[in-house]
């Protein structure tokens, strides 16, 4: 299970998370031509359900609409069972998940995923193992997700992301990154049917070098590192803390991304996985668009801030010494936020968090 030693990677839950990424439904917005595409080069005329499985879907609020999408094109070719299978690590918060798909999340009465002869599951099992019984899958998806890694390789003194990491450290993160991708695409091999499809958003480093938070202005993850260490040196928090608190995460660029496809010899080649299609997209920051379209700073900083909460704060709690009493350690998350919400407030220019990913359509042959 994807885990760091300092605790259980989760969004925020009961919905939060859908509600404060307006920018991760973008993104998986723009992969519904893909998994249309997908569909309409795969042979429906098996017995079997069409079984599709959205790997890492955390509250499912943000890929709702592509559900939709692709259930209807599904659909207009047969009329077998269709089955929907969320994923997502154990301390996701599923009961949002299944109050959102069965359409009973407060304030957003109806907007379920239902439909005749649909079947929805839900595994708590990490991506890195298989999921579904071997050739069970049909469609796979899966946004914003993969670039959490199954350990963290190195921690870091100075930075609290492998973007901020150099030598020795850079090169473990790379290469559990690699080890990683192999492993994710080997269990997607197994579950995949022959003529199955895989359409994944994943992060990326991007051609120009950008990534999520650094598109050429202000860098998020620096600014998180910069407020980070400001609590040390204001004595809040330890040396100790300061090391922990580094995400178990890679950008993988796009020639990591292909280099197993690109090796006829490799597992994954062997495997029988061809890759499709794969480019890089920018997905610009709708919060700092309200914010260039005249917002002002105080409200685009407190609209801001909580999309960044909702993925890093459980990362950063954990950080902090189990042996701090709970309060303690909830008034210390709560002033770094407040600090990076101040400094988006009195400085807004060049903040942001663009989204860069790069989109794979990859087939199963074999
Ligand atoms: C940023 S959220 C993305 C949610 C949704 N797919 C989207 O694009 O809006 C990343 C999700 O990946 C999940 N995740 C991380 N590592 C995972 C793993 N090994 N297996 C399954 N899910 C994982 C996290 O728990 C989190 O819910």
């Amino acid at each position: 299970m994807a885990a760091t030693d300092n605790g259980p990677i989760k969004m925020r839950g009961a919905g939060y998370y859908s509600e404060h990424t307006q920018g991760a439904k973008l993104v998986i917005d723009a992969a519904i031509p893909l998994v249309l595409a997908a569909v309409e080069k795969m042979d429906l005329f098996a017995a079997s359900p069409f079984a599709i499985v959205d790997y890492g879907a955390a509250d499912g609020g943000t890929s709702l609409a592509l559900h939709h999408a692709l259930i209807a094109a599904v659909r207009a070719r047969t009329d077998r069972a269709i089955t929907v299978t969320h994923t997502d690590l154990p301390h996701n918060d599923f009961s949002a998940l299944f109050r959102l798909l069965h359409g009973l999340l407060p304030g957003k009465p109806g907007l379920g995923l239902e439909a005749p002869n649909l079947f929805s599951f839900a595994s708590g099992t990490s991506f890195f193992r298989r999921i579904v019984p071997d050739g069970a899958l049909n469609l796979g998806f899966s946004a914003t997700a993969m670039h959490w890694l199954s350990k963290l390789p190195a921690t870091l003194a100075d930075h609290v992301h492998a973007v901020g990491a150099k030598g020795a450290a850079r090169a473990a993160f790379a290469a559990q990154a690699a080890a990683d991708w192999e492993t994710i695409l080997l269990a997607r091999a197994r579950e995949l049917a022959p003529g199955g499809r895989l359409v994944l958003a994943n992060f990326c480093t991007d051609e120009n070098g950008f990534y999520l938070g650094w598109t050429g202005a202000r860098n998020m993850h620096a600014t998180f590192a910069e407020h980070w260490l400001a609590l040390r040196e204001a004595g809040a928090i330890t040396d100790d803390e300061v090391r922990r608190a580094t995400f178990p995460q890679f950008y993988r660029s796009v020639a990591e991304f292909r280099a197993p496809f690109d090796d006829p010899e490799s597992a994954v080649s062997r495997a029988g996985l061809r890759l499709e299609d794969c480019f890089t997209r920018v997905t610009k920051c709708p919060y700092a668009a309200a914010y260039a379209a005249g917002q002002p700073p105080s409200a685009f900083a407190r609209a801001y801030v909580p999309t960044l909460r909702s993925w890093s704060e459980s990362m950063f709690f954990g950080a902090l010494d189990p042996a701090r009493p709970e309060d303690e350690r909830r008034a210390i998350i709560d002033r770094f936020y407040d600090a990076y919400e101040a400094d988006v407030a009195a400085a807004p220019e060049g903040h942001g968090m663009d989204y860069v990913h790069c989109f794979l359509t990859v087939a199963k042959t074999v």
